[in-house]
């Protein structure tokens, strides 16, 4: 496995104001310390390369928090870094994600100077009824207008969306994804609302605030979403990822096909292998003691674990079975060292191959769109 090639994540942990749907690692701050976070992930960067050696980097993704409000020159910075320190695949993907308020529509031909050649774009609602319930810094006409600046910059564009809110019927989910798909370029990633501990919406919530879809019609937003996207030339890719075949995020492909990835930056994780062994590697979480530790040490990292045959193979499966491709059985025993078949309790494995949540060839173990509808209670059961 020495020879994996490496995805680089590379955190940004502030916003312009904190969602509250949203648990994230991202924090506000009155003044972003702009040039003493650019120096500790290119610290961090050149300390995590030393150890790795040149691999193959295939792609590159700055997340957030909001990484559209870093300099562009940092962006600049590490995408020259990465290509110095690693051996970039001549198709290298550079995906940063912005929100589309209008100071950062202001610098996206500076990011795309930078080398970023995909851009995904936070646009959550294209009602500003919505944006204002999901406490989001925009307006719609913001969020076209940023899109608009987008296409005409990157080569590859794709934007968020957030459905199953509050009292969203059918009809006008229809309409809101109808007209997305007509602003869409190649790829949409399309999430239903879940309510996370620790947010300011878990509050509201309990205190009955606001309420959500039922299960069921959660399920029919969903299919419809499906059927609507397949209609358009979009594939469901993934839970909620939908994209014309080819356009898929190389680097979201990496999480789930469980390959090597280094994750830099405040709270930022990593899975990378080192001959047989694969380690899990965490960093500290909050944004100045991770700088303050980096500083002093050269990383931000707290831990690094080894990882068991056991852990790995529940770990590519809660990842495999999230894409439409599936799980290939025999990377399956070169990455885990377990057979499938003995990762899985096998009266739940039939028994969902019987009722067509999964679907198994020679080479495959895939869910099937029923399956992924249902993926977390069916993992629970199916992992050993
Ligand atoms: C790291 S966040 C967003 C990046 C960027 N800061 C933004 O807000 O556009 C990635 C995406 O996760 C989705 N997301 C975050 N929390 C969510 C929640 N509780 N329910 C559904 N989608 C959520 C949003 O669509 C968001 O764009
Ligand atoms: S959704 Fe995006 S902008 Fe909002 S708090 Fe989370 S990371 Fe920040």
């Amino acid at each position: 496995m020495q020879n994996e090639p490496l995805a680089l994540y590379i955190h940004w942990p502030f916003c312009l104001a904190k969602c509250p749907y949203c648990d994230f690692n991202s924090h506000v701050r009155d003044t972003i310390p702009q040039a003493r976070f650019a120096k500790a992930l290119r610290a961090e960067l050149a300390h995590d390369a030393a150890r790795l050696g040149r691999r193959k980097l295939t792609s590159i993704f700055f997340g957030g928090g909001t990484p559209s409000l870093m300099a562009p020159e940092t962006v600049a910075a590490l995408i020259e870094d990465a290509r110095t320190l690693f051996d970039a695949a001549p198709e290298l993907e550079i995906t940063l994600e912005a929100n589309p308020t209008s100071v950062e529509a202001g610098r996206l031909h500076q990011f795309r100077q930078a080398g970023v050649n995909r851009v995904s774009l936070g646009i959550q609602a294209l009602d500003d009824r919505a944006l204002a319930f999901l406490g989001r810094e925009h307006s719609a006409a913001q969020a076209r207008a940023a899109l608009e600046t987008a296409r005409g910059l990157f080569p590859r564009l794709t934007f968020d969306l957030i459905y199953a809110r509050p009292e969203q019927s059918l009809v006008a989910w229809r309409e809101e994804l109808t007209t997305a798909l007509q602003l869409a370029d190649d790829h949409l990633s399309l999430y239903q609302l879940t309510i996370e501990p620790g947010t300011r919406f878990e509050s509201l919530y309990r205190k009955g605030a606001f309420t959500l879809p039922d299960d069921d019609t959660a399920a029919t937003l969903y299919e419809a979403t499906a059927d609507l996207t397949q209609a358009h030339g979009m594939a469901a890719y993934e839970v909620s990822n939908y994209a014309r075949p080819g356009s898929e995020s190389q680097h979201n492909l990496t999480y789930w096909r469980y390959a090597d990835y280094l994750g830099i930056g405040p709270g930022a994780h990593g899975r990378l292998s080192f001959g047989n062994a694969l380690v899990a590697t965490r960093r500290h979480r909050a944004p100045e003691p991770w700088a303050e530790r980096v500083e002093r040490t050269g990383t931000g990292q707290t831990q690094e674990e080894e990882l068991t045959p056991h852990d790995r193979a529940q770990e590519m499966l809660l990842m495999g079975l999230r894409v439409y491709e599936g799980i290939n059985l025999s990377r399956f025993y070169a990455r885990t060292g377990i057979r499938l078949e003995d990762a899985v309790d096998q009266s739940v494995l039939a028994q969902a191959l019987q009722e067509g949540y999964l679907n198994l060839s020679a080479q495959t173990l895939r869910a099937t769109p029923e399956g992924r509808l249902r993926l977390e209670a069916l993992l629970a059961a199916l992992v050993l």
